[in-house]
């Protein structure tokens, strides 16, 4: 079966078909960039020029970089345009995709999802977390496989900062950071969360994952297993995607 899934990203809205069966996208994904601001109605073109692309008719899971309430409300917008709390996103993109069947769920709870049935958290039980590293940082908890969403920890305090501001992969381009310097500032997030949560698994994703070997080598004295995520940047569109089959 396939689902369409689409991701909104803080510099890309991509999407693509999406093999339900191998948990991998089915055809090239198509990339408009996000507008700035990244308000409702812009991104909602920029989701239905990504859709209609390639034509597609039939269900719809879409991504947002927020609290998504009961799967349709924008409760928290820390990375696009704040005119996006309240809105009921799944109302307006299905009313933006000419009427398609549309879920939508938090960008880092796709991505865990996605992980957890096709990726690094593939048969992992007990307390499993994934961190996607990106423009902010989000987060999915799973207890025994099941996801307890909107967790979040992307907005933990770190010294006195939230902590996505002193450790996301945007910081660490900002200020030109090196790799040991960022890393060792992930760390330090890592050692708070694992203190707070305990999991027996990081999984830790966003496109830095591609270069995990430059960084997570370099992170020291967490208990947890770290491991980079294995769909990378595909994980929230096949998230979302199975996200959609759920409800279709
Ligand atoms: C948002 C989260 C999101 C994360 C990654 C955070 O700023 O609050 O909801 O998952 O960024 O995009």
């Amino acid at each position: 079966m396939q689902i369409f899934g689409v991701d909104i990203g803080g510099t890309g809205i991509k999407g693509a078909p999406v093999d339900l069966g191998r948990g991998d996208l089915a055809d090239d994904r198509f990339k408009v960039l996000t507008p700035h601001p990244a308000t409702p109605d812009k991104v909602a073109d920029g989701v239905a020029e990504v859709v209609n692309h390639f034509g597609w008719q039939g269900p719809v899971g879409i991504t947002f970089p927020g609290v998504i309430a009961d799967g349709s409300t924008v409760r928290t917008a820390a990375n696009v345009d704040k005119s996006w709390i309240g809105v009921d996103a799944r109302a307006m993109l299905h009313e933006r995709t000419g009427g398609l069947p549309v879920t939508v769920i938090n960008d880092a709870d796709a991505a865990g999802v996605a992980e957890m049935q096709f990726g690094a958290g593939r048969g992992r039980g007990g307390t499993v977390l994934v961190l996607t590293l990106g423009t902010g940082i989000g987060s999915a908890l799973f207890i025994d496989g099941r996801l307890v969403p909107n967790t979040e920890l992307g907005h933990l305090e770190l010294h006195g900062h939230d902590a996505e501001k002193h450790a996301s992969t945007k910081v660490k381009e900002d200020h030109d950071m090196s790799w040991e310097h960022w890393a060792k500032r992930v760390q330090k997030y890592l050692a708070h969360v694992e203190m707070l949560f305990s999991p027996s698994l990081f999984i830790i994703g966003g496109g830095v994952s591609r270069k995990a070997h430059k960084f997570l080598p370099l992170i020291e004295g967490i208990e947890a297993e770290v491991v980079p995520a294995r769909l990378q940047n595909n994980a929230g569109i096949v998230g979302a995607a199975m996200q959609a089959a759920k409800e279709a």
